[in-house]
């Protein structure tokens, strides 16, 4: 089994198709004393059957804090890692271990260890979606719930290089007006919304709410009503009167959304061409299926090298004292 996994990067077992499969995940959850921490990208089956739906604060958050003995993250690699490196002692398996982040990838940490070198005198703030090894090389790290802030409290004189999201690193400039030196990274997610489409559709509905995630571009964000992570987006579709939304964002998040208002409606915001790319091909690596034999035969299992936790934790717990002091 471990050499198919070790392939593959997730178990390759078939599941017998008449199983409530449901209930097996409950069953084990309780039988292991384990926790499922899934992100609202995920499919909506799996975020109903998690035992926490959340950001990527709130699912560090959740981890940091958890009694369980086993966590299964539902989410994607650098998501897991991180409640790894807050958790060693514990198990923390992911369905799929192929579940990447293109946004991740577009920082290899060679490359921005020489970055880094060439900006001796910068701090360096970090986007949680980023590997081990480039939270190990950062000061400190962020995530679109709480980068405004983190920024904000870093002394003005201070210089800062920011990394890895562009869209995400120019929209904190524009809202703390910090020069700050960014890495030229993106997600493959939110670089699709097409403009025009989405003028078109505000045109169409137009008492309709336009809300982005801040990893978007710059033109998208500028016609936005409202700019949040995914939880920010959620609570601002709780909260307002209004009853419909545009989303720019990965879809996942419209199940938690229509749950919470059954009465809205809540339109994805169209891509550049007829593709499904709003969806986040890494995210949806994980299924169900996945989810039941990785938590039935405990793997696959993240496993990081112990000195790598030990670099990568202190910019994490930088985040999560701040984040606990603006109340976050
Ligand atoms: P959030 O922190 O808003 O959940 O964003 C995670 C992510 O991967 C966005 O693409
Ligand atoms: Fe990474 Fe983008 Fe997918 Fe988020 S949506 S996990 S940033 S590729």
């Amino acid at each position: 089994m471990d050499t198919v996994l070790l392939k593959k990067g997730f178990l390759d077992v078939e599941t017998d198709p008449s199983l409530n499969i449901f209930e097996e995940i409950k069953k084990l959850k309780k039988e292991k004393n384990a926790v499922l921490l899934a992100h609202y990208y995920q499919e909506n089956d799996i975020q109903d059957v998690a035992d926490y739906i959340g950001d990527s604060l709130g699912l560090a958050q959740q981890a940091a804090r958890t009694n369980a003995d086993i966590i299964v993250f539902a989410g994607v690699h650098f998501m897991a890692e991180t409640a790894k490196i807050l958790c060693p002692d514990k198990k923390v398996l992911l369905p799929d271990l192929n579940a990447g982040c293109s946004l991740a990838d577009s920082c290899p940490p060679e490359k921005f260890a020489a970055f880094k070198a060439e900006h001796p005198d910068h701090l360096v703030i970090t986007y949680v979606n980023c590997s081990a090894d480039i939270k190990a090389l950062s000061d400190i790290i962020c995530t679109s719930s709480n980068a405004v802030q983190i920024v904000n409290s870093i002394h003005a004189g201070q210089k800062i290089i920011f990394a890895p999201d562009k869209n995400l690193g120019r929209y904190i400039v524009e809202k703390t007006g910090r020069d700050m030196v960014l890495w030229n990274g993106s997600c493959m997610v939110h670089e699709i919304f097409s403009l025009q489409k989405i003028v078109r559709l505000k045109s169409q509905h137009p008492s309709a709410l336009f809300i982005a995630h801040p990893e978007c571009e710059k033109q998208i964000l500028d016609k936005a009503d409202f700019i949040g992570s995914t939880t920010a987006l959620l609570n601002f579709t709780i909260n307002r009167k209004e009853k419909e939304f545009i989303v720019a964002t990965e879809t996942g998040i419209l199940h938690q959304m229509q749950k919470a208002s059954p009465e809205k409606t809540f339109i994805p915001a169209p891509p550049d061409s007829n593709c499904a790319c709003n969806d986040c091909p890494h995210m949806k690596l994980n299924t169900l299926e996945k989810l039941y034999v990785c938590l039935k035969y405990e793997k696959p299992e993240l496993i990081i090298p112990e000195h790598l936790i030990q670099k990568a934790r202190i910019p994490i717990d930088r985040m999560l004292e701040l984040s606990a002091k603006f109340g976050l």
